[in-house]
């Protein structure tokens, strides 16, 4: 019998974001995005969570090995983004509004690739951005 099991690694990266329309006044700003919308940045200290799922491996014991997850999301994500500016310096999220949402489903396209290339399947992106908000992809 073949049953599934889901392992999740957990990454963490700080960095600076605003959510603004240049079209809307700062009045308009301010009202739907709260204290995102200053102009003059904030950070956060957000948390991901990779959820990926396969069979577990006969010789290993493992779904996969969660040292090489870990690796693919630093290399992926992590360099791009801790430390960094989300709206200028962080390359898969150019021209899109910095939304945990748009980053949650950004992360999900850079890694579903190469997760697959280790013969799992990308389960969910969880990407909590304080205490108590947090959105999850499943694609
Ligand atoms: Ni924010």
């Amino acid at each position: 019998m073949s049953r599934t099991v889901f392992i999740t690694r957990r990454e963490r990266f700080s960095a600076a974001h605003k959510l603004h329309r240049e079209d809307w006044t700062e009045e308009k700003n301010a009202e739907v995005f709260g204290k995102c919308a200053n102009p003059n940045w904030h950070g956060h200290n957000y948390e991901l969570f990779v959820t990926v799922k396969s069979t577990v491996n006969d010789s290993t014991g493992f779904v996969m090995d969660l040292k090489v997850l870990g690796d693919i999301v630093k290399e992926k994500i992590i360099i791009h983004t801790d430390h960094k500016n989300i709206n200028l310096d962080t390359p898969f999220m150019e021209n899109v509004m910095s939304s945990t949402e748009n980053i949650c489903m950004a992360i999900w396209d850079e890694l579903i690739d190469e997760i697959a290339s280790y013969g799992v399947t990308l389960h969910c992106v969880k990407l909590q951005e304080t205490e108590n908000n947090f959105v999850e992809f499943y694609g």
